[in-house]
C-alpha cells in the first residue's frame, strides 16, 4: 500500500477548513464569525461549481398571495411522499430571512417596474415563487459571494486545491470519531499538502459527471460524497439522480441547459412535427414536476426514434424573450438558433443529485466536526425528485445552519490533533494516462445507458458488474501512480456511481426519479435507501 505517511507536517492550520465555494461553501463562510481562520478550497476557480450555471432561480415565499404551506405542499408533492416533513418546513420557515441576507449581500435579482422582485414559475410550483437574475441567477450570486469572501481578512479563498480525502481519528488511528482535516491536492506544483483544521465543512456539489449527458460543468463528480462515504458516514438515496428535460441539443454545445422558467414564463414542448404531447402525461402539462416531463421527452423520443425534441417559446413578443432570457437567446443565437422565431431542440441531461451525505438540521454528518451542505448532502428536503428552484435555497438554509452551530460550539472544539504529511515517497508518475481517459468514457456511457431515466434490474446487474471491474483497476492505479485532478475524479465517480447503482437496486419500486420497468408500481411504505460503510460509528451528541 503505497499511501503511508510521514512525518512532515505542512503548516495549514485553520479553525474550518470549507472545501468547495458555491453557494453552499461561501455562504458558511460569510455566516461565520470574523475572528475564525476560514479557508474555503475549490478544485477550480472560486466562482466555479453548478452554482455559477444557475439559471432559473432560487424558490422562496415572497409574495402575499402565496404562503410558506403552499410551498411545502408542492415541496412534498414533488417529492413522491420520500421528503422529511420536518426538513421541508425548515427549509422554506428559513426561505424568506435567507433571501433577505442574499439581498444584503449584494446580489441584483430582476424586478418589475415597481421595484417588486419578479417572481417566475418553474414545474410543481403552485404559485410564482422564483426570484431570478433575469436568466444568469448563479452567475450574479456566485460572483456576488465570491466578492464579498474576498473582502474578509479571515477568510482565504484558494483556487485550484483538490481534496483528495478526509482525516479521521479512525485514519491516524486514535480513539474518538472526529474530522481532523484534508488532504488536499496542490494543482499549481502537484503536491499533496496537509490541511488540519477544528472543523470540515463538505460542500462539493453533485455527481452528475457519472452520466454521459450531463448539465453539469466539469467537477461535479460527486468527490465530497465519495471521501465522507470512505470516512464512514452514511449516504442515503443515491438512486435519485434529477434529468433536467431541457438541455441544449446540439452538435457543439456542451451541457447547455434551457432553463424551466422557459416553460414557466409559456414554452410549450412539441414534438418533431410540431405537435404538443405533454397533456398526455400530466394535466399540468409543461409545467408537470421534472421527473415526468424528463420521462415523457424520453418515451417520445424512443417511441419515434427521434435524437432530440422541441422547446417552442416563440410565439410570445421578441422582446419579452429576450429581456427574461438573455443568455439562453445569445447562446442559441451563437449556434444559429433564433429562439424569438423558432424552436429550440432539446434532450433531457443528469442535471442534479437528490441524495447525498446524511446530515441533520445543524448539517452534522456521522462524523464530529465534519459537515456538508449544499448539493454533496442528504438533508431529506428533496424526496425522490427535487423541486426546481428548492437547490440554491437549500445551500443557503443548511449553509446558514451550520456556521450558527459551529458558531455555537466552536468554543469548546479544540484543535485537532497533529496528522503525518502525505507520501509520494512509494508512487511513480503514471505513464499510462489513456486508461484514465478510456474508464471515464466507458463509466459515464454504461451509466447513462443502464441506470438512466428508465432502468430495469438486468442493466443494473449489468452497471454493477462493470463498476466492480472499473473500481478494481482504478483502486490499483491509485495505490501505484501520483495522484492527478483526473485520476481523483474517476476513483469518485467510480465510487458514487456504485453508490448510486446499489441503491437502485435495492429500490423495489418506481417512485420520482427512479423507474425501473420491472417494478413500475409504488410500495406501500415510502423508504429511504440508506447505505452504512463498514465503518460506520454513531457520532456524539
Ligand atoms: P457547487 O456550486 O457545484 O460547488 C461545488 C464546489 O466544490 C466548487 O467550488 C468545486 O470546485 C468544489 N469542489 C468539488 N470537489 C472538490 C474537491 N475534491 N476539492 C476541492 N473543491 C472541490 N438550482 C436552483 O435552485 N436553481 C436554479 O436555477 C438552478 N439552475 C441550475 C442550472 C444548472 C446548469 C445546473 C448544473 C444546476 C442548477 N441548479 C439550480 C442546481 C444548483 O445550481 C446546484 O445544486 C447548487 O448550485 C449546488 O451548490 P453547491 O455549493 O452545493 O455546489
Ligand atoms: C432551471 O433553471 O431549470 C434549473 C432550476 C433548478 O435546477 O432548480
Amino acid at each position: 500500500m503505497a499511501r503511508d505517511h510521514n512525518p512532515m507536517p505542512q503548516p495549514y492550520e485553520y479553525d474550518v477548513l470549507i472545501i468547495g465555494s458555491g453557494a453552499a461553501g461561501l455562504t458558511v463562510a460569510l455566516n461565520l464569525p470574523q475572528h475564525l481562520k476560514i479557508c474555503v478550497v475549490s478544485k477550480a476557480d472560486i466562482s466555479s461549481g453548478a452554482t455559477l450555471w444557475a439559471q432559473g432561480g432560487i424558490a422562496a415565499v415572497l409574495d402575499d398571495q402565496d404562503s410558506s404551506e403552499n410551498h411545502i405542499q408542492d415541496t412534498l408533492m414533488a417529492g413522491g411522499g420520500l421528503c422529511h416533513e420536518d426538513a421541508v418546513r425548515f427549509t422554506v420557515e428559513h426561505s424568506k430571512k435567507s433571501i433577505e441576507w442574499l439581498i444584503e449581500t449584494g446580489v441584483d435579482f430582476t424586478r418589475n417596474t415597481d421595484s417588486q422582485l419578479h417572481l417566475t414559475r418553474e414545474g410543481g410550483h403552485s404559485h410564482r415563487r422564483i426570484i431570478h437574475a433575469a436568466d444568469a441567477t448563479g452567475h450574479a450570486v456566485s460572483t456576488t459571494l465570491a466578492s464579498q469572501a474576498r473582502a474578509r481578512p479571515n477568510i482565504e479563498l484558494r483556487s485550484s486545491r483538490v481534496a483528495v480525502d478526509l482525516i479521521t481519528n479512525r485514519k491516524l488511528a486514535l480513539p474518538g470519531n472526529r474530522c481532523v482535516g484534508a488532504y488536499i491536492l496542490n494543482l499549481e506544483d502537484n503536491h499533496v499538502e496537509l490541511f488540519r483544521a477544528r472543523f470540515t465543512v463538505i460542500a462539493t456539489g453533485g455527481a452528475s459527471k457519472a452520466y454521459r449527458y450531463t448539465t453539469n460543468p466539469d467537477g461535479a463528480s460527486g468527490d465530497g460524497i465519495a471521501m465522507a462515504w470512505r470516512a464512514g458516514c452514511r449516504v442515503a438515496n443515491m438512486e435519485f439522480n434529477q434529468f433536467h428535460p431541457t438541455c441544449l441539443y446540439h452538435p457543439h454545445a456542451k451541457s447547455f441547459l434551457i432553463t424551466e422558467a422557459v416553460r414557466g414564463e409559456g414554452g410549450l414542448l412539441k414534438l418533431p412535427d410540431g405537435s404538443r404531447f405533454m397533456d398526455r402525461f400530466d394535466k399540468r402539462a409543461e409545467l408537470a414536476p421534472r421527473d415526468i416531463v424528463a420521462r415523457a421527452i424520453d418515451h417520445e423520443m424512443k417511441r419515434l426514434g427521434a435524437d432530440h425534441l422541441l422547446l417552442d417559446i416563440s410565439h410570445k413578443p421578441a422582446d419579452f424573450i429576450r429581456h427574461h432570457f438573455p443568455t439562453i437567446y445569445e447562446k442559441c443565437l451563437e449556434f444559429g438558433i433564433d429562439i424569438t422565431r423558432e424552436a429550440i431542440p432539446v434532450v433531457p441531461a443528469a442535471h442534479y443529485t437528490c441524495g447525498g451525505i446524511v446530515s441533520d438540521d445543524r448539517a452534522r454528518t456521522d462524523i464530529n466536526q465534519l459537515y456538508v451542505v449544499g448539493e454533496a448532502g442528504f438533508t431529506g428536503l428533496h424526496g425522490a425528485n427535487r423541486m426546481a428552484s428548492n437547490s440554491l435555497l437549500e445551500c443557503l438554509v443548511y449553509g446558514r445552519a451550520a456556521a450558527a452551530d459551529i458558531t455555537r460550539r466552536e468554543a469548546d472544539i479544540p484543535q485537532s490533533p497533529d496528522a503525518p504529511a502525505w507520501d509520494e515517497s512509494q508512487v511513480r508518475d503514471s505513464d499510462e494516462d489513456v486508461v484514465i481517459s478510456h474508464n471515464w468514457d466507458e463509466l459515464r456511457h454504461f451509466m447513462w445507458d443502464y441506470v438512466g431515466i428508465v432502468r430495469t434490474t438486468k442493466r443494473l446487474q449489468r452497471a454493477k458488474h462493470r463498476v466492480d471491474l472499473l473500481s478494481g483497476e482504478i483502486g490499483e492505479f491509485y495505490n501505484n501512480y501520483r495522484v492527478t485532478n483526473d485520476l481523483l475524479e474517476l476513483r469518485n465517480l467510480v465510487t458514487v456511481s456504485d453508490l448510486i447503482i446499489c441503491s437502485a437496486m435495492q429500490r423495489k419500486e418506481s417512485r420520482g426519479l427512479h423507474y425501473t420497468l420491472d417494478y413500475p408500481g409504488l410500495q406501500h411504505e415510502p423508504r429511504d435507501t440508506l447505505l452504512m460503510p463498514t465503518t460506520y460509528r454513531t457520532p456524539s451528541p
